[in-house]
């Protein structure tokens, strides 16, 4: 399951093939994006899988033991709340909770762009806010926030995420130059050997990937949007996350 602020997204996953068995379920967020509405159509969603097994759930934001510490992109009383408590009060399954960067980034390393990669891998999404996970020798460090840093006095993903290209009607030169800020800005305090780009936009990654300047080797991501359901089926299976 992937949890998102504009959607919510449910499939079984074939982790030998690293693939979507049949098509994925999404259903819109319920709004305002509240706990108890969530986890009723997680509830919803595995219901009509008729899945009783461990399940693998994203959340975007910074997930510890299952609980919830921030909420950039949620509504903010999603900070302090026990998420894998709530989900398993609704669903039949025990629930491994990570944070949905961290989980693309575990789909990208076993089946995707970062396959057999080793040294410091650095996946980063961008979406509604720009997401990061990194991997030292295929092993995840949870929980990295780089879409945080400060670029120019500004959060990094006010101005290089998706969502503001598209809110300000950026062309992908304009954007690319921001995305190009931002990777300068996190160049400077991190060396990684390889940077994976995910999210929707990584499919128009042609447009806008040449352009960067990067000392760091940048490459597309392969598993485009199936990356955070897969990553957290994996999850679930190989007990890892927060
Ligand atoms: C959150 C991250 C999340 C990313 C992508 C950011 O605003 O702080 O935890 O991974 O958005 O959803």
């Amino acid at each position: 399951m992937d949890i998102g602020g504009s959607g919510i997204k449910g499939c079984v996953v074939d982790l030998d093939k690293g693939e979507l068995v049949g098509e994925r379920l999404r259903i819109p967020t319920p709004q305002p994006a509240l706990p108890d509405p969530v986890y009723g159509v997680v509830g919803d969603i595995v219901g009509q899988f008729g899945w009783t097994g461990r399940i693998g759930v994203t959340y975007p934001g910074v997930m510890k033991h299952g609980v919830v510490f921030t909420a950039a992109n949620m509504d903010p009383s999603w900070v302090g709340t026990d998420m894998a408590a709530g989900l398993e009060a609704v669903i039949p399954g025990t629930v491994q909770t990570l944070n949905d960067a961290d989980a693309a980034g575990l789909a990208e390393m076993e089946y995707g762009a970062g396959r057999g990669e080793r040294g410091l891998v650095l996946m980063l999404t961008f979406g509604t806010g720009i997401g990061s996970s990194l991997f030292i020798d295929g092993t995840l460090v949870p929980n990295t926030e780089l879409g945080h840093i400060e670029v120019d006095g500004q959060d990094g993903e006010i101005r290089a995420s998706a969502a503001a290209r598209e809110r300000e009607d950026l062309t992908y030169p304009q954007w690319a130059q921001r995305v190009d800020r931002y990777l300068d800005t996190l160049e400077r305090g991190i060396w990684p050997d390889l940077i994976i780009v995910g999210g929707g936009v990584s499919k128009k990654a042609a447009k806008w990937v040449p352009l960067l300047s990067t000392r760091t080797r940048v490459v597309p991501a392969a598993l485009l949007n199936d990356a955070g359901i897969v990553g957290a089926a994996l999850a679930a299976e190989q007990r890892i996350g927060q």
